[in-house]
């Protein structure tokens, strides 16, 4: 197989589409069969008040389709006013958190600390957990990108608190490789710089947490993926799927990527 970890495509809808224009997503997705395949695998992770239009539509989806949360607090329950526990996405059916990604970090006081905190609990509480880092333009320019890459790695997956997570590695940690410089800007890594980095990722995981671990984490190539430059990043051996924002809003273009994804495996 050309994909050993098999593919996964995730549809990040940030602070888009409420649950109409959800409903209306899956219904046009629902329309256009999708050839069943086994390693492919879909995600949508829509804002906290279409997640339950997306689970249904899911429900009657032609093909399996996950859906996940953006962001979710690290402690179970209590007094922490607009957050979203892991319980409460658990009990409407979510199992997937995005976790760390750049947008939280710029805007909402997400650090590696934080990060830790949420990966760590959530995968504890068996979320598969999409763990998000990637370098700035000024720091790849800088030449910092691997130092980048591994100090937020090891921020979000420390040593110590790695024992309790290494076990839950089998295939619900995902890393989710996403140039801050390439985000929403239409400038996307090239085939070879995303290869490079998930190499660096991968290189550390097995450092850190042995081959079978690291053979077994997905990671994914997030920024300005479009159906048109998708197929050239899935060629790249290390790279497992796309973390996908702007391209991924419309069922159409969502298909087109899931239909690349199906052609890679
Ligand atoms: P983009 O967003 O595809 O619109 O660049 C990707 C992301 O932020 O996850």
């Amino acid at each position: 197989m050309a994909k050993p970890r098999g593919v996964l495509i995730a549809g990040n809808w940030k602070m888009n589409h409420g649950p109409k224009e959800t409903a209306q997503f899956f219904s046009e997705l629902g329309r256009v069969p999708l050839a069943k395949n086994a390693g492919l695998r879909a995600c949508i992770l829509p804002p906290a008040v279409s997640l339950a239009a997306a689970l249904d539509g899911a429900r009657t989806a032609s093909f399996p389709i996950e859906v996940g949360a953006q962001s979710a607090h690290w402690e179970k329950k209590g007094a922490f006013t607009g957050e979203l526990s892991g319980p409460l996405l658990q009990e409407i059916g979510v199992h997937t958190v995005l976790v760390g990604h750049s947008e939280r970090r710029q805007y909402f006081g997400e650090t590696d600390e934080t990060a830790r905190k949420r990966s760590e609990s959530l995968a504890e509480q068996g979320f598969t957990v999409v763990l998000c880092i990637g370098e700035t333009r000024p720091e790849r320019e800088q030449g910092r990108t691997e130092e980048v890459l591994i100090r937020q790695l090891h921020g979000a997956i420390v040593s110590g608190a790695s024992a309790r997570l290494v076990p839950f590695l089998d295939g619900r940690l995902v890393i989710a490789y996403e140039p801050v410089w390439a985000i929403g800007t239409g400038l996307t890594a090239t085939p070879a710089q995303a290869e490079e980095a998930h190499q660096i990722i991968r290189k550390d995981l097995w450092d850190r947490f042995g081959m079978e671990a690291a053979g077994r984490t997905s990671i994914l190539y997030g920024g300005s993926v479009t159906p048109e430059n998708i197929d050239s990043l899935l060629s790249c051996p290390n790279v497992d799927g796309g973390l996908v924002g702007g391209a991924s809003l419309k069922a159409e273009s969502f298909l087109a990527l899931l239909r690349s994804g199906a052609r890679a495996i």
